[in-house]
């Protein structure tokens, strides 16, 4: 049943799943009418069943237009892809130019660019718009990444410093770049997090098959670090799960749940864009690749079956290698957020998003998944030098690398030697040697390429490209 509105609303919202539901609660609170829009009318039904006086939802699209204020603006958030499409070709049957559309799902970037060219040609203003914090976050304060229309943004920005996080007063949302730019820095966000979560499960296997700790040991592990420079939502939430139980239960609930990973996608996007853009983000294709392999469990357990040599460790103090561990995670933390940084560098410079990094580094400080201590020193190293190439230049940054290297080093190679899969602990530590690595193997890989195929290869201090026949050496 629709409810009457007396006010006309200032801010719409397709889409009235947990997060639209509780984003407008979030935009009521804070005053504002508001109105949302579902197809499902069950949906409808639930938020104007809230009974709060600044919300009123919608089953007729028509309706729902007419109650919000000119220029209206509404924001989808609806699942990405087709959806997407077809509910702007809906609503420009309603709306009029000179509105404003948002788009806050996770949508491909190439797809906000075809929209924003597409709808700024017909009069509309769009924005693609990246949120993230989970329904809490939107309940209580997300990060939001908007890019695109600027004029749009600035008409809509009082709303959003309001529901945005905070952090040391500041809202965690600001106006990301041009065009697709708030979904390319939202992917990236994604790309992070695969990240830093497959990082966790890494030191979750080394706690438990290597140190053979048990859940409430690991517990107070994820406890401790997450009062110190680990602190972080993710680190705050594993801690968490090493302490539920179900109700009636005696054992945890993560014992209970398979290990194959789901994953809707933004990882991989995160991976394949790098890839066009020639721009390394190692950790997180094993992320990606990992979760992949987690998958494959009838294959895994036969093979487990052929190979099954993995050994605990010999350590006799379990809580100095503790502090062995901590220094690995700080290092590939480190390495995993210099690598995202890495990649919005460089697509900025090729799509020419104006993306500022000290900006996205500020916003990505509270609400979000990825908030974390360390994002105060990313934040602080933009902020000292905007063209910074990457992070692993900053002079404190490379502090921090120094003091947490015989750590990652000792970790990486017992997990090796005792049958410890740790890849992205390994590949941290292989791409930091290789970014310091001024004379990398690649001259070979040169060689090769001109030998078999006569791809060409270029000499050090001479100009040009050369290629040799080289089935008639001379030695
Ligand atoms: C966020 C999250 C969110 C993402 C989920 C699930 O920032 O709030 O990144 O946008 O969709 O974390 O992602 P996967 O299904 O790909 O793991």
């Amino acid at each position: 049943m629709n409810k009457e509105n007396t006010n006309q609303s200032s801010f719409g919202m397709i889409g009235l799943g947990t997060m639209g539901s509780n984003l407008l609660q979030n935009i009521a609170d804070h005053g504002y009418q508001c109105s949302g829009y579902d197809i499902d009318s069950k949906k409808v039904d639930t938020v104007n069943n809230l009974s709060n006086e600044n919300i009123h939802a919608y089953s007729n699209l028509k309706e729902f237009v007419n109650n919000l204020k000119s220029p209206k603006t509404v924001m989808m958030l609806v699942p990405a892809g087709k959806i997407v499409d077809s509910v702007i070709e809906e609503l420009l049957e309603v709306l009029e130019q000179g509105d404003i559309i948002i788009d806050g799902g996770n949508s491909h970037f190439t797809d906000t660019e075809r929209r924003f060219v597409d709808l700024e040609q017909k009069g509309y203003h769009f924005v693609g718009m990246g949120v993230s914090g989970g329904e809490e976050g939107a309940r209580k304060g997300p990060s939001m990444m908007p890019g695109g229309d600027k004029e749009a943004y600035e008409a809509i920005k009082p709303i959003l410093v309001k529901i945005a996080a905070h952090v040391n007063g500041e809202p965690t949302v600001a106006y990301m770049g041009e065009r697709s730019a708030g979904h390319f820095v939202k992917m990236v966000h994604n790309g992070i997090e695969y990240a830093l979560m497959q990082l966790i499960s890494e030191t979750y296997e080394v706690m438990k098959k290597g140190l053979q700790m048990e859940d409430n040991e690991i517990h107070d592990v994820f406890k401790n670090w997450n009062e110190g420079r680990l602190q972080s939502y993710l680190i705050e939430i594993t801690r968490d799960i090493f302490a539920y139980k179900n109700k009636g239960t005696d054992h945890l609930l993560l014992n209970d749940i398979k290990d194959e990973a789901k994953a809707k996608g933004t990882g991989k996007w995160t991976s394949q864009a790098a890839m066009d853009l020639t721009v390394p983000v190692p950790m997180i294709d094993i992320a990606v690749s990992m979760r992949d392999l987690s998958k494959f469990k009838e294959l895994r357990t036969e093979a487990s079956k052929l190979y099954h040599d993995s050994k605990k460790y010999d350590s006799k103090d379990k809580m100095e290698y503790i502090v062995k561990l901590e220094q690995a995670f700080y290092f590939s933390m480190i390495s995993a957020y210099s690598q995202g940084m890495h990649l919005l560098n460089q697509a900025n410079q090729e799509f020419k998003y104006d993306l500022n990094l000290a900006t996205i580094a500020k916003i990505w400080r509270g609400g979000c998944i990825i908030r974390s201590a360390f994002l105060e020193d990313i934040y602080a190293a933009y902020q000292k030098n905007s063209d910074l190439k990457h992070l692993f230049l900053d002079s404190s940054i490379k502090e921090s690398l120094k003091e947490s290297l015989a750590g990652i080093r000792t970790v990486v190679s017992d997990a090796a030697l005792q049958g410890i899969s740790v890849p992205t602990y390994a590949v941290a530590l292989s791409y930091f040697d290789n970014v310091r690595n001024e004379e990398m193997p690649a001259n070979l890989i040169q060689a090769q390429r001109d030998f078999f195929g006569s791809h060409t290869y270029e000499l050090k201090g001479k100009e040009g490209v050369f290629h040799t026949e080289w089935e008639e050496p001379i030695v």
